[in-house]
């Protein structure tokens, strides 16, 4: 079939040069790069530094045609390196060869090093070409600040739309002149599956899963060490006394088994992971279901969890179980990057009660983080673009600390927590009770924070909120709802203490389809639903 080329279509030149670590790191190191279909075998042509033999080394090659283009993907495996050790390199074939680039080895019984952690540098404008050209020079001064950096690790939405190779053209020239030379992880995001059936017009979205451009495109260039059937959206990688889990957003189910099963053998001294979605969020009308609960038990064997998605910042405490403590040995610490190319938050974005450093993110800026293990230490500082430091924290494992020292809540009395935001002055006296082991809770002052309806009338109270009502009886355990009539466990009563409210077994939540759970350590209710609605009711 006669083709056109698009724009920034591929040549029989090779181009989205990117290396990165797909097995040892101090031995080993994978080429990738792409030509038109004109070019059938590649290979890359290596030399220590110093040296003047030149080794071959036959790229794997598979087609990869997308939505606007026909071309051939190439995989260079280099393997028998030596530690610690400088190599020149090319890719291409017998007569398109690449410039000569070059990368550092990792050094044998390395302790300390450094990587640059960045998120949701997504660019969809404009749509036929996608400027990621801030991106590349903001990627470059980090690196020149930076020059030590083992590596760059994403956090996701590495496109703006990743079904469409528009796209990724317009992101690989964001990485030229850096992804040859530092190894780049991909992590995906969900924009990095998302696609349209009519892409200029923006109709039809849909998500591939598994990721079909992201997988195609990276599948020699990562560990192809994933859960069977997400391979290459998951995979795991080691440097240093660090071991590193990347997870896709497809498949938890899959994923939780498999990691779980990755680190129960991890003896690294370090287990990080990268998850496009924050467990604990900043956006006010967020959720966590996609991990939570599914993911839940794998993912908080990590220490440590880099996500994005919220283009907005936000360090937890160590959590586990729902309960947030200060021992990193505690729990795990989910570490939501910024964005890291002029991409403001879509959401309203605050502080949570999970929160130990929160940044909105609301001006339109940029931020890098630099993380730096340095034995049992690891510093991460975030900055923006100006310099600003939005946060620097130190995880001390052998002292067990995170400095700044920061105290999780304990709170005297029992406080609902709605999507991780304090209901505040809405519960100022109406905190909830425990009555022979059951949680009751003023639930009318929780739709009344969220925007539903409440209407208070003598001994009832109805509640209505993302498309489902109940109304409530004092002194009975039977509730009329919009899927007929109900029995809870136990009954509303009234609490003349509390401002002669209705209390309300918290098990009535799941007629909203909201789960919910108790803090001990901290004493307080989180309460979360699925929805990303803002289910505020309208004025007549
Ligand atoms: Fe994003
Ligand atoms: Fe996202």
């Amino acid at each position: 079939m006669e083709r056109t080329k698009p724009l920034r279509g591929s040549t029989p030149q090779p181009d989205h040069i990117m290396i990165s670590i797909y097995g040892d790191a101090k031995t080993s190191m994978a080429v990738t790069w792409r030509t038109s279909t004109d070019v059938k075998c590649g290979y890359a042509l290596y030399r220590e530094y110093g040296s003047n033999k030149v080794i071959r080394v036959d790229a794997e090659t598979e087609v990869f045609e997308s939505d606007i283009d026909i071309s051939n993907m190439f995989w260079a495996h280099l393997e028998g390196l030596k530690p610690g050790t400088k190599y020149y390199y090319t890719c291409g074939d017998d007569t398109h060869r690449s410039n000569e680039f070059f990368f550092t080895t990792q050094p044998e019984g390395l302790t300390k090093f450094k990587f640059l952690c960045v998120s949701d540098q997504q660019k969809g404008e404009p749509f036929d070409a996608p400027d990621y050209s801030y991106f590349n020079s903001l990627i470059k001064r980090y690196l020149k600040e930076h020059p030590d950096t083992a590596f760059i690790l994403t956090a996701g939405d590495n496109t703006d739309c990743g079904q469409h190779e528009q796209q990724w053209n317009g992101a690989f020239l964001g990485w030229e002149g850096i992804a040859e030379y530092v190894p780049v992880m991909f992590t995906e995001g969900n924009h990095d599956t998302r696609g349209f059936k009519d892409y200029r017009n923006g109709i039809g979205r849909y998500y591939s899963e598994p990721a079909e451009f992201f997988c195609k495109q990276l599948k020699g260039s990562y560990p192809y060490n994933g859960p069977e059937g997400w391979k290459t959206e998951n995979y795991t990688f080691d440097y240093g006394n660090a071991h590193f889990t990347v997870l896709g957003v497809n498949g938890p189910e899959d994923v939780n088994a498999w990691l779980k099963a990755d680190l129960e053998n991890c003896t690294a001294d370090w287990k990080i992971g990268t998850y496009h979605f924050p467990v604990c969020y900043t956006g006010s009308d967020c959720q966590n279901y996609d991990c939570y609960p599914v993911m839940t038990e794998s993912m908080e064997m990590l220490d440590l969890l880099f996500s994005g998605h919220e283009h907005s910042f936000g360090r937890s405490f160590p959590r586990k179980n729902e309960e947030l403590f200060e021992n990193p040995s505690k729990g795990m610490i989910n570490y939501v990057l910024g964005n890291s190319n002029h991409n403001p938050p879509g959401t309203r974005s605050l502080s949570k009660v999970w929160h130990s450093a929160f940044y909105p993110m609301e001006d339109i800026t940029s931020m890098v983080a630099v993380a730096e293990v340095d034995g049992k230490k690891l510093t991460i500082t975030a900055s923006l673009e100006d310099g600003r430091i939005a946060d620097r924290c130190v995880i001390d494992k052998e002292r067990d600390v995170i400095e700044p020292y920061a105290l999780a809540p304990y709170f005297n009395r029992t406080r609902m927590m709605y999507k991780g935001a304090d209901l505040g002055l809405c519960q100022y006296q109406t905190t909830c009770e425990n009555i022979d082991g059951v949680w009751y809770s003023c639930l009318s002052v929780l739709f009344s924070y969220f925007g539903g309806k409440v209407e208070k009338t003598e001994n009832q109270v109805y509640l209505e909120g993302y498309g489902h009502w109940a109304k409530f009886t004092q002194d009975s355990k039977t509730v009329e709802t919009d899927r007929g009539t109900v029995e809870l466990k136990n009954a509303v009563y009234r609490n003349a203490e509390k401002k002669n409210q209705l209390y309300i077994p918290m098990d009535a939540v799941e007629l909203f389809d909201m789960r919910w759970a108790y803090a001990k350590r901290n004493n307080f209710i989180l309460v979360e639903h699925e929805s990303e609605d803002k289910p505020i009711t309208v004025q007549p």
